[in-house]
């Protein structure tokens, strides 16, 4: 496996909750050998609890304070080593200085899904405290609407993954990188 980075530099997956950001950066990692990061499970990791109670016991704004926290974190210690593919919780793109910090990193690439598939796609993940307690379809179509001209403006590379397969959105992923960085 021929990692397709320069030294340091990641491929970062921005886009909303339930867009596929884990499952491709998983298979990122696999097809490149290069190491996962989510930083949603940084974050649980470094308080010690999982996501729905650090906004319930937290809040918000903190869970907001520590994505910019980790963000400043991977940017200010970089390394021959540190190149990776970084998954990012869906409202990440929501503080102005994190949609520099998200570029900084490496080839940033929105997974931009359509309301049907993203609807189907979060029915049963019970982890998502900003979809509790809503018309689900609802809220999605509100976030989409508010947050799509944040991704646009943070990221390098748009794919319109609703009807491609993991592995054809890796794929196309790796090819741009590529081009990215030549
Ligand atoms: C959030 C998305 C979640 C997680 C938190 C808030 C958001 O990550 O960071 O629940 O604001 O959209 P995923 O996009 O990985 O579900």
């Amino acid at each position: 496996m021929i990692p397709p980075l320069p030294d340091g530099r990641s491929i970062v997956l921005i886009g909303l909750m339930g867009c596929g950001k884990s499952t491709v950066g998983r298979e990122l990692s696999r097809a490149t050998g290069l190491p996962f990061l989510d930083t949603d499970l940084l974050i649980e990791d470094q308080v010690g609890m999982e996501i729905p109670r650090i906004f319930a016991e937290l809040g918000e704004s903190r869970f907001r304070a520590l994505e910019v926290a980790l963000l400043n974190y991977l940017r200010d210690h970089p390394s021959p080593r540190s190149s990776g593919i970084i998954s990012t919780g869906g409202g990440i793109v929501l503080r102005p200085e994190n949609r520099d910090t998200l570029r900084s990193l490496g080839f940033v690439v929105w997974l931009d899904v359509d309301l049907p598939n993203l609807l189907s796609r979060t029915a049963r993940a019970q982890n998502r405290p900003l979809l509790y307690g809503q018309d689900r379809e609802s809220r999605l179509r509100q976030l989409l609407g508010a947050r799509s001209p944040l991704y646009a403006q943070t990221a390098h590379f748009r794919i319109n993954s609703s009807e491609l397969k993991v592995a054809q959105v890796v794929d196309i992923i790796l090819q741009q990188t590529h081009s990215f960085f030549s």
